[in-house]
């Protein structure tokens, strides 16, 4: 990068114009902590899925670069919040916190909160912050994250509150700052966006039309990651089937996995998530043929009744679902499947629900996540009659919940006395002296060894199946 200089105007193009106002932000922050003689701090919550948690690592990688110290603490100089708006809950949750914050900065004048992510792509939820949570300093969504430095460096020099959404785009800017939450993992986006518009489903208003990046930049991201240190790459869309439609030269997830493979010192590739209907055939080739690809599939099933599938809009039925469950499974006999499950969708009997049940026990998920329908305003099921009644929900819920652990319980039991590799995460939290590490089918286990492991991937044998995980012995020390 060429030296930047704060007497020009800024760049017009990216990712100049970010590094001019990163270097701008480093100023004000060194000023500040010389006057306050002590280092400024800042602090990330995230919410929601694993687009976030990467998005999360863009702001911190800002937010590092210009001279913040990151903190585990909500009492800090600048902290940002990077909502989830898929479930009404996590809202809840946002408006709750919020109280909290405004209580530090009664005590900090010099705090400045920010709001960003899928919540704020909600114009119902901007106008709200707007009438009742005044202290808020910044907003902004998932369009624009990549102008982060550009609208932090505005938000320190004003007192209003500075409100920047976008409805869509369909720009990618790339080379931007990053920091990792892990040295030996890291999530890479291939795409942003989705087409698919399930009913009951609020990201294709929040997150804009499929867009992939360009499978270059993407090999590109990843040697630069390995040769960092990184092993394990997931790659991350809200569905990763569809990768590559939209290019100017059109290529598939498929060919792009057989590319990513072929990058030296990489070990695993994960990806998630996989939507059914568009799941080749030359996707499980690629798959059952790769030395790095784990044997990890999440394909969610939604629901197991047809006709509630074709009221969310998913376009496969049980039937079809069952079957290419079943191609899975046969092509690749030790791949864990999971998946997600949503009970309560509005005109849900209790035969659909049977029907859920019955692809669970079928199917046979390795786990699965489960949740209670909520209603987006804005999705189509939102407005759809017969919605279900709470105590009805819970008790399929709770009933649901009660198979997927018994039956993922009996699958993690499978693997018992194994001997696999597994990439050692962290340091055990519970018992001194004890690793805990993924197997390559996203299984947990722990095991004695010091913490010199963290990041290596380790020979062990699965000695004792605990329900959710496994207790291992390494091999060959
Ligand atoms: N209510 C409940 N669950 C939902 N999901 C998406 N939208 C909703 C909703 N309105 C679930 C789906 C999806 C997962 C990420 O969140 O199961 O796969
Ligand atoms: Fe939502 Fe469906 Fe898109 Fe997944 S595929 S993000 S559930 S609309």
């Amino acid at each position: 990068m060429e030296m930047i200089d704060l007497n020009r105007p800024a760049p017009t193009t990216e990712p100049e114009r970010q590094y001019y106002f990163i270097k701008k932000v480093q100023e004000y922050v060194k000023a500040q902590s010389e006057k306050l003689g002590r280092p400024l701090t800042a602090n990330i919550t995230t919410f929601g899925c694993q687009m976030n948690a990467r998005d999360s690592e863009k702001l911190s990688g800002i937010l590092r670069e210009a001279g913040y110290v990151e903190t585990e603490s909500e009492d800090a100089d600048f902290v940002i919040y990077n909502t989830c708006t898929v479930r009404e809950n996590a809202n809840l949750r946002v408006y709750g916190r919020l109280g909290v914050l405004h209580g530090y900065k009664k005590k900090n004048p010099n705090m400045k909160i920010a709001l960003c992510g899928c919540m704020m792509q909600e114009a119902t939820v901007v106008e709200k912050l707007q009438k009742s949570y005044r202290f808020v300093d910044l907003i902004f969504g998932t369009h624009n994250i990549f102008k982060f430095a550009e609208l932090l460096a505005m938000t320190l020099e004003s007192d209003r509150m500075i409100i920047d959404i976008w409805k869509d785009t369909d720009q990618i800017v790339e080379d931007l700052p990053n920091e990792r939450k892990y040295a030996f993992k890291s999530g890479v986006n291939i795409m942003f966006g989705c087409n698919n518009f399930c009913s009951y489903c609020i990201v294709p208003y929040v997150r804009g039309r499929e867009r992939s990046r360009e499978a270059k930049d993407i090999v590109r991201e990843i040697e630069a990651l390995v040769k960092d240190g990184v092993v394990e790459v997931m790659l991350l869309g809200q569905n990763v089937n569809s990768y590559g439609k939209n290019l100017e030269q059109p290529m598939t997830f498929a060919e792009l996995l057989r590319e990513i493979e072929q990058i030296d010192g990489l070990e695993r590739i994960r990806f998630m998530t996989s939507h059914p209907k568009d799941l080749s055939d030359d996707l499980i080739e690629v798959m059952a043929n790769s030395k790095k690809i784990c044997p990890h599939l999440h394909l969610p099933l939604q629901s197991g009744s047809s006709r509630i599938l074709k009221a969310m809009n998913r376009r496969y039925d049980k039937e079809k679902y069952l079957a290419l469950a079943k191609k899975i499974r046969e092509r690749m006999p030790d791949i864990a499947l999971t998946t997600d499950i949503i009970v309560g969708f509005p005109g849900e009997t209790e035969e659909d629900f049977q029907e859920t049940l019955d692809v669970v026990r079928q199917v046979r998920y390795d786990s699965a996540f489960t949740f209670i329908y909520s209603k987006r305003t804005g999705t189509p099921a939102a407005v759809m009659e017969d919605q279900i009644p709470e105590d009805v929900v819970k008790d399929r819920f709770d009933r649901l919940l009660k198979e997927v652990q018994t039956i993922s319980k009996e699958m993690s039991e499978r693997f018992t006395g194994n001997e696999e590799t597994v990439l050692v995460e962290e340091k055990n939290s519970q018992m001194d002296g004890y690793v805990t590490g993924r197997l390559g089918n996203n299984h947990v286990v722990h095991f004695e060894g010091s913490e010199e492991l963290i990041g290596k991937l380790i020979r062990v044998r699965l000695d004792e199946c605990r329900g959710f995980y496994y207790m291992g012995t390494m091999l060959d020390k």
